[in-house]
This record gives C-alpha cells, structure tokens and sequence, in this order.
C-alpha cells in the first residue's frame, strides 16, 4: 500500500449518455421538455390535492406525497444531466457525488415504501370497507409516511458511508450520467466486497419485502372481490386500484428488468437505457396516470380551476 504512488481523486467525470453529439441537442430538449412536464404534472397534483377538499382523504394524502418525492427523484439527477449535456464540463466534486448518490437512494426507497402505504390501504378500503375510516385515521397515515422517511433516511445513510470508506485512486471517470452506485463500486480500488453484501441484503429487503406487501394486499383484494362477484364490485376495485397497480407494474417492471434480466457485455448501455427508464419516464408518468384516468382528479381539476370563472354559464 505504501510503496504506491496512491493519489486520491477529489473530483469525478461523469461520462453522460451514450449518444452521439449530432444528437445531443435533440436529446437535451426531450429531456427538459420530460423533466418540466414531471414537474409541473407533479406540483398540479399536489397544488390539487391540497386546494380540494374532497381529496383529503388518505389515498390521495399518500399520492400528494408520492408526487412529491417524484419531483425530488428526477431533480437528484436530470439538472445535472441537463448542465452536463449543455456545458461540456461533466466534472462534479466527490461530496457532490455521494450527496446525490446519498438523494437518489432515498427517493426511490421514499417512492417504493409510499406504494405499499397505497397498497395497504386500497386493501382496508376494499377488503375492511366499514373499518376503513377507524383503521386509515389521519395518526396511522401520518405515522406511516413518518416511518417511510426514517428507514429510508436509515438505508440511504448505510449505503453512502459505507461508500464513504472507500479509496478511489486511478480512474475518475464514470461511466453513467449520474453517481450511480454501483458504477462507483467498479471505479474504487479498495475492497467493496461488504458493500457489495450489504446491497445485496439490503436491495433484497427493501424492494423484495414492499414488492410482497403489495402483491399480498392485491391477492387479497382480487379473493374478496371473487367471493362476490358484481359488475359493480369489479368496477369499483379497478377504478380505485387501476391508477396504484399501473404505478406499481412501472416502478418495479424496471427495477425487476435491471436487476433480474442477466446482463451481457453490452451492459453499460443497457444500465443507462434503464436508469433513464426510471429517474426520467417513471416519474413523469405517473401524475398522468393519476389524473388522466381518474375521475375524482378530473373533478377536483374542474371544481378548482373552473369553479369561480364559469358562475354566469350556470
Ligand atoms: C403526506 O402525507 C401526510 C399523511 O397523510 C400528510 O399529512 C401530508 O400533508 C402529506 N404531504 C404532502 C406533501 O402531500
């Protein structure tokens, strides 16, 4: 260890998307026009939610927070990206990268525990249908948001100092558009084999155990919608469940395609191609899915922002 001549490296380059240069000027205005279109989808939903009272009830508390964490989640990495297509500079200071390596993982870990809070109570609503006010009181809701935070503040904080210990020395350059964290493990000269252990563990518990959650309080869902079975009692379960299970099938489809599907040699490409999947169209997506298809948004859309200017057509 001595004997070499170690330089510790204070600043990394990140190397951006595998794209031509002809073409960077098309793909930074996609991808500002998608990063304004999550923020504005986003911030309507939550300006909406807010406003209507109707709306006050724990789904749509749990979906105002979820976008929330959407606008967090794309604004970790797309203005950075953005700044890097535009100014040829992609260098970014190694606090800088573990502090969003540190906010990446706590938005998507705040987004994975924000469905299951979902989950859990479209399966009160549709399972416990007399019970749902006294088990889904503003306490549990607030305690289960409160509990999302702390054991993804818990989680991000493991993963990013245990990042903290390691020595980087001979490459700087990574090959992803953002402090990807296994893309920093490749890049470290030190030994990485506990944080590999740790993220394989920890992935495990983090999106294997909210994933089962949800799939339990679908299946739960699906066998009490079976015993009575009515047109209006499917109706009802797809009208309140469609957006949430849409949601769900995105979020994991892709974190289950990146880490199931067995990589080839081509993998750098195909882990950007992802990552874009879920830092960039996720998030923009899902305030569309919610209000697009949903008829309580669409009312409290027109009771909002309709309501005072049309008095006289009535
Ligand atoms: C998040 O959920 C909690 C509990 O339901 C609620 O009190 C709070 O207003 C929500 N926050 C946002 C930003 O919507």
């Amino acid at each position: 260890m001595t004997g070499r001549n170690q330089t510790v490296i204070s600043e990394f380059f990140l190397l951006g998307l595998p794209i031509e240069p002809e073409q960077q000027n098309l793909f930074y205005a996609l991808f500002l026009a998608m990063y304004l279109t999550t923020i504005l989808g986003n911030l309507l939903i939550i300006v909406l939610i807010y406003l209507d009272s109707h709306l006050h009830t724990p789904m749509y508390l749990f979906l105002s927070n979820l976008s929330f964490s959407d606008i967090c989640f794309s604004s970790v990495t797309i203005p950075k990206l953005l700044h890097d297509m535009q100014s040829q500079d992609s260098s970014i200071p190694y606090a800088g990268c573990l502090t969003q390596m540190y906010f990446f993982l706590f938005f998507a870990d705040l987004e994975s525990f924000l469905l299951v809070a979902m989950a859990y109570d479209r399966y009160v609503a549709i399972c416990l249908p007399l019970h749902y006010t006294a088990i889904m009181n503003p306490k549990l809701c607030l305690s289960l948001v409160v509990l999302s935070w702390v054991l993804t503040t818990l989680h991000a904080m493991l993963h990013t100092l245990l990042m903290a210990r390691l020595y980087f020395c001979a490459n700087s350059v990574i090959p992803h558009f953002f402090c990807d964290m296994s893309a920093l493990l490749k890049l470290s000269c030190s030994d990485t084999r506990v944080n590999e252990l740790v993220i394989i563990f920890m992935g495990g518990l983090i999106l294997v155990i909210p994933f089962l959650l949800i799939i339990m309080s679908y299946a739960q869902i699906v066998s009490s919608i079976l015993k009575v079975p009515s047109a209006r009692g499917i109706r009802k379960a797809f009208s309140t469940c469609g957006s949430h299970l849409s949601v769900v099938s995105l979020f994991y489809g892709t974190v289950i395609g990146l880490y199931l599907c067995p990589s080839a040699n081509n993998s750098t490409v195909k882990e950007t191609v992802m990552a874009v999947m879920y830092t960039v169209v996720t998030p923009m997506l899902n305030p569309f899915i919610y209000s697009l298809r949903n008829r309580d948004m669409k009312g409290a859309l027109r009771r909002v922002f309709f309501k005072k200017k049309i008095p006289f057509a009535v």
